[in-house]
């Protein structure tokens, strides 16, 4: 027989699962892959795998299990007096910067992406092609945040994300997924994506092993890696 205090537990025990159950939709903890790309502007490595890799995420159902973060900074360096040193010389800490300010202002990850890989496959041209579908208030909020100094505050920012990982990056693109590093292996990253995932969702279909196979991946001698150790590119 089922004495009374059992059954105050039961209902204990079930406040408790419900509720903690709510909790986890509020604060919105996810369940997908989060896969976050360390990188830096003007990289060409960089550039290949955020206009020809990451887009796999965006222009299929990869996106229901993946969650992307974009982290422009990379090899640059912070000197003493908080100056920053980029790789490929002064154009690529504009780039980084105004990229850091379109991830803080378009908080949509589609629209995040958008835009860096509007930016990243024509450099030259981006003012014109980027910019496009912005509001006039939209243009006027990203120009004030890149020539104020929240865009070094980002920028800043995302160098202690940067020089924080464990392991540490060895070179540009680094692609990690919950957490750890894909090294070389990036042309097999929507396979370990789809490996990963254990949420309750069903597979996308992107992950059936038919099309991961069929993609005409980049293989790894393709991607062009810069190394943290290059000697600054100054052009
Ligand atoms: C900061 O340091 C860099 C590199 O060490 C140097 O080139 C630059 O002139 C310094 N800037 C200021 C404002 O001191
Ligand atoms: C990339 O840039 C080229 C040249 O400017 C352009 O024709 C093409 O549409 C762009 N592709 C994307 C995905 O933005």
């Amino acid at each position: 027989m089922v004495s009374p205090s059992s059954i105050t537990k039961l209902v204990f025990l079930a406040c408790f699962v419900l509720f903690s159950f709510s909790d986890n939709l509020v604060t919105g903890q996810s369940d997908k892959v989060q896969l976050n790309l360390y990188y830096e502007s003007l990289c060409p490595g960089c550039q290949m795998f955020i206009v020809d890799e990451l887009v796999k995420v965006f222009d299929s159902d990869l996106f229901t299990i993946t969650d992307v973060k974009l982290v422009p900074f990379g090899n640059a360096e912070i000197s003493d007096n908080k100056t920053v040193i980029c790789q490929h010389g002064e154009e690529e800490c504009k780039l980084n910067a105004f990229e850091a300010c379109g991830i803080k202002i378009l908080t949509n990850p589609k629209s995040q992406y958008k835009f860096i890989r509007c930016i990243e496959n024509d450099t030259k041209n981006y003012e014109q092609n980027c910019f496009q579908g912005f509001g006039d208030d939209q243009k006027e909020v990203m120009n004030d945040c890149y020539n104020s100094d929240l865009s070094k505050k980002l920028i800043l920012e995302n160098a202690k994300q940067t020089m924080s990982l464990k392991p540490k990056h060895e070179f540009v693109p680094w692609v990690t997924l919950n957490g750890k590093p894909l090294y070389e292996k990036l042309n097999d990253w929507v396979a370990q994506v789809c490996k990963l995932y254990k949420g309750k969702a069903p597979l996308p279909k992107e992950c059936s092993s038919g099309s991961v196979l069929s993609e005409t991946v980049k293989t790894t001698s393709e991607l062009q890696f810069s190394y943290v150790n290059d000697a600054m590119i100054i052009n």
